[in-house]
């Protein structure tokens, strides 16, 4: 390693916590949650979430900070790196080289939609939107917003670019500033005035009682026992497993690289334990807590139960942007309630973009000895140039494909790669001391045994599900519009195009600091 290149750290231990908590929660915790909870039976859909959260989430979360710090004191802030210490094999760089692709992948339709965030807000501060009264007009909004329609609201898609340039600079602006003066100036501020917001909207919320007394069921009560009732009988429906698991995955922000990269810049005295704990449960807070309670209550009393459940079916943003906006409308304050719901979407989304182009970062630096600046403009350059064709081909679907293979099916791959390095080449009992090591809670001896046997055989099992039940479907394009077919093969071209890419500039990376050098 040069020893003119020498690492970042984090500033604070709380800062450390607070940046892991915004890399974690985002636009899922919010949008995607709600909406997995709603199609999957609501209740029914909790249980296997809590046990994919407590054996996948909390000791994956302890993995990859235990890699990652690992990976800081060698000098790699990257899987590729970090996977190479695990394994001391030449090929082992090439499994790491998912942990690029695939923050990379997701950053460039997740810095898209962060842009409609922002968007809204401002939509809302100004009205923009006020008078759009049905739930089929205020869909026609967003698809004309999204530019896959044109209509009276939106002849393309010029405003949500211009709120995409701008989201892009914001965030290259951030990780300019590194990870102490950009990402984690930024988690300190944006993490409290989210939980802040947060709460304000659950009170709202919750003392909507029962607005319309000609429907006395759609009240506060009903909202939550929408998402709280569990119906046991679901439980054995494997899709209901593959959802909670998927999204405790995304939730998490594990399965992707995001994690280790942000521990690389852990001090060694810093741990692994309390900090890996912190963050899964601010995470959580925020999800089952403010996201659990804010917009599928709030439909729940405007729309009632089954209309609630329809407009979840119909996607991930029919609740936030299409619903909610429809409820600001009727309630006080309206503008304000819709701009602080886009506020908190936009700042726990942008913490979670600069975590997902930080690995790219790492590798630009460490591996090539680049300054900030040039690392930061390569970075920028390649996410716009690639984020063009999913935001202009939105409507043939080739975001939707990017998110199957990367936001779900990838991060299940790597996760179990990750395992299998971890706990049977590293050496679970080498893996241990790692996740012990100046431990500032003691992390029950049972979770030795989880992450050795039975983490790894959940990610088996729903790797091989997910395989069965919907990797086919999707591999062959089942029910897709003729149409869309070139773009999403589009799509794939581009997801391999990235991978030779990366694993090449992997490969450079290893030439250049001279391989099989010992450190
Ligand atoms: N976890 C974030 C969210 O809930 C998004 C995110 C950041 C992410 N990094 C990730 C998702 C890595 C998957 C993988 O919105």
């Amino acid at each position: 390693m040069r020893g003119d290149n020498r690492r970042e750290t984090w500033g604070t231990k709380i800062g450390l916590i607070l940046a892991l908590a915004g890399n974690a929660i985002g636009i899922g915790n919010f949008l995607r949650f709600p909406v997995q909870a709603a199609q999957n039976g609501g209740g029914a859909f909790m249980i296997p979430y809590f046990v994919a959260l407590i054996l996948m989430g909390v000791p994956l979360m302890w993995v990859e900070c235990a890699i990652g710090r690992m990976g800081g004191r060698h000098g790699h802030g990257h899987t590729a790196g970090m996977f190479g210490l695990l394994w001391r094999h030449r090929y082992a760089k090439y499994l790491g080289i998912l942990g690029l692709v695939i923050p990379f992948t997701i950053a460039l339709y997740y810095i898209y939609i962060t842009g409609w965030t922002l968007a809204y807000g401002y939509f809302s501060l100004t009205g923009n939107y006020f008078g759009v009264t049905s739930r089929e007009a205020m869909g026609a909004y967003l698809r004309g917003f999204q530019g896959v329609e044109s209509n009276q609201y939106f002849s393309g898609a010029g405003a949500a670019y211009v709120f995409f340039l701008i989201t892009l600079a914001l965030s290259m602006y951030i990780i300019y500033h590194g990870v102490r003066g950009g990402i984690e100036t930024l988690a300190k501020v944006a993490m409290p005035v989210l939980f802040l917001i947060g709460i304000a909207l659950m009170i709202r919320v919750l003392t909507l009682g029962t607005p319309d007394l000609n429907y006395p069921d759609r009240n506060v009560l009903n909202g939550l026992g929408f998402v709280w009732n569990p119906q046991p009988e679901r439980l054995t429906d494997a899709s209901i497993w593959l959802a909670a698991a998927g999204q405790i995955f995304f939730t998490l922000s594990i399965g992707a690289g995001c994690i280790p990269t942000y521990a690389s810049y852990m001090r060694e005295e810093d741990d692994v334990a309390l900090t890996g704990l912190s963050t899964v449960s601010l995470n959580e807070l925020a999800e089952v807590v403010l996201g659990g309670t804010i917009a599928i209550t709030a439909a729940v009393v405007f729309f009632g139960l089954a209309e609630t459940q329809a407009i979840a079916k119909g996607g991930a943003f029919n609740l936030g942007f299409q619903a909610l906006p429809l409820i600001f409308q009727q309630i006080p304050l309206g503008h304000l309630f819709g701009a602080l719901w886009f506020l908190l979407l936009f700042l726990a989304a942008v913490t979670s973009v600069v975590a997902l182009t930080q690995p790219v970062m790492a590798l630009l630096q460490d591996g090539f000895g680049w300054s900030r600046w040039k690392a930061t403009c390569v970075l920028l350059g390649g996410v716009f140039i690639m984020s063009q064709p999913v935001i202009f081909l939105l409507k043939h679907g080739f975001l939707d494909e990017l998110d199957f293979w990367v936001g779900s099916f990838g991060l299940v791959l790597f996760a179990l790669i990750e395992a299998i390095l971890f706990a049977w080449v590293f050496g679970m009992e080498h893996g241990w001391a790692e996740i012990t090591k100046g431990a500032a809670i003691p992390v029950p001896r049972l979770f030795y045994y989880v992450i050795k046997y039975v983490t790894p055989l959940f990610l088996l099992f729903i790797l091989v599900a997910w395989a069965i039940q919907d990797v086919p479907s999707k591999i062959f394009m089942v029910g897709v519009n003729p149409e869309d077919v070139p773009y999403l093969w589009g799509a794939r071209l581009m997801m391999i195009a990235i991978l030779v890419g990366f694993g090449l500039l992997v490969s450079a990376a290893a030439s250049r600091k001279g391989e099989g050098g010992t450190r």
